[in-house]
């Protein structure tokens, strides 16, 4: 059914136009729950030398490529290194999830953050060059039916999301301090968003001119939000971003706003190509509302990650519950509903992926 010179079904799924079957990749589909990543980190100095040393971050990028010929590859890297390259000093402590240091907590903490030129991640650019360059190997080995030509993805995290690890300092459970920031000092908090627009979109537009042929923005926190308060400090400044990106690339752009199915017509604003949706949404009911808002759109999603704990059959009877639901309706997606959790057993993966490609 797919030729050689077909449009990869990623591409075509974005572009809303029929595939065999629907595209599939996860969500940090390089991670700790693959063997081969644990081994290739334990020689990198930690997870941020992993990110700087290219040839190393193009290998763990290939690897889920190799084992399981998932449709479309992803840059090894984190939304956190743009905070980084503004100013602040990041680190990955053992077990302890990010820290930024020192945090932003005021108008003058802002105006110190530089808006980096896009060569701050030259690193980056190597890696996706690399990657380009070995992805076909990496398919061959792979040997899917229809699997030959796997785009690259490339991403930044949502300004909000960014912004809230920048102003708390770390991951957070309430957070307060951003929260804080953003109605306590509104033009500080606009300001921070601001300068994370313009030094996020030449950075998304930096990678497409390295070779990635798409790009999805992480907003992970965006649930955290009223429906107010989300459309004016992510959705908005995501749209600005977008319109950023699409004036000098022309890539598919996926919006991932976690946690927003209730609130997807204000999500929809954003005009992005393409949305990824949580396990939370229904997905039909979801669709049609984006598609109402904002006009005919792709979808992405949503397996809940810890039901990759599940055994083997129940993963696979729930990854067909939701082709199901979709159908034959073009621009489906298939992916999990957040990344894929450092401990998932590898059978799960592969009972999920059977039945996306119609084999079990
Ligand atoms: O998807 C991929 O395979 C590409 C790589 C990727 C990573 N982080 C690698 C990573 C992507 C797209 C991200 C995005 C990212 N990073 C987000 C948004 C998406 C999401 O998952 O919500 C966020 C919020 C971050 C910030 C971040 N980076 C956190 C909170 C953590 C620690 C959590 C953890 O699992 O320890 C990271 C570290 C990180 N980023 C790891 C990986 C593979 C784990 C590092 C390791 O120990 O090997």
């Amino acid at each position: 059914m797919t030729t050689l010179t077909s449009t990869p079904r990623f591409l075509a799924a974005l572009a809303r136009t029929p595939t065999d079957r629907p595209p599939v990749w996860l969500m940090r589909q390089a991670g700790r729950y693959l063997p081969e990543y644990r081994e290739v980190r334990a020689t990198a100095g930690g997870f941020l030398g992993l990110v700087k040393n290219p040839a190393l971050a193009a290998e763990v990028t290939l690897q889920p490529i190799r084992r399981f010929g998932f449709d479309a590859s992803i840059v090894f890297s984190d939304i956190l290194v743009v905070p980084e390259a503004m100013g602040q000093e990041l680190s990955f402590g053992v077990g302890e999830g990010p820290k930024l240091a020192p945090p932003v907590r005021s108008m003058a903490d802002v105006e110190r953050l530089r808006v980096p030129e896009p060569s701050a991640f030259s690193y980056v650019y190597e890696t996706i060059a690399r990657v380009v360059e070995g992805l076909p190997a990496a398919a061959k080995t792979a040997n899917v039916a229809g699997v030959t030509d796997v785009p690259l993805i490339g991403f930044c995290g949502a300004p909000f999301t960014v912004a809230s690890y920048m102003v708390e300092g770390e991951g957070s459970k309430h957070f307060v301090e951003v929260k804080k920031l953003m109605h306590g000092d509104r033009a500080a908090f606009v300001a921070l968003l601001d300068k994370l627009v313009v030094s996020s979109a030449a950075y998304l537009v930096a990678q497409v001119k390295a070779g990635c042929r798409a790009l999805q923005v992480f907003d992970t926190w965006a649930g955290e939000l009223s429906p107010d308060d989300l459309r004016d400090v992510a959705v908005s400044p995501v749209k600005r971003l977008i319109s950023l990106v699409r004036a000098e690339v022309n890539v598919p752009i996926i919006y991932f706003a976690r946690g927003c199915a209730d609130a997807i017509d204000v999500v929809a604003d954003a005009n992005a190509d393409a949305y990824g949706l949580d396990w939370r949404a229904r997905i039909t009911r979801t669709w049609n509302v984006l598609d109402a808002a904002g006009g005919p759109r792709a979808v992405q999603g949503n397996l809940d990650p810890a039901l990759l704990f599940a055994p083997p059959a129940v993963v696979a009877a729930k990854t067909r519950v939701i082709l199901d639901e979709v159908g034959a309706r073009p621009g489906f997606v298939f992916n999990l509903g957040h990344g894929i959790l450092p401990q998932t057993p590898i059978e799960s993966v592969q009972a999920m992926l059977d039945v996306v490609r119609g084999a079990r």
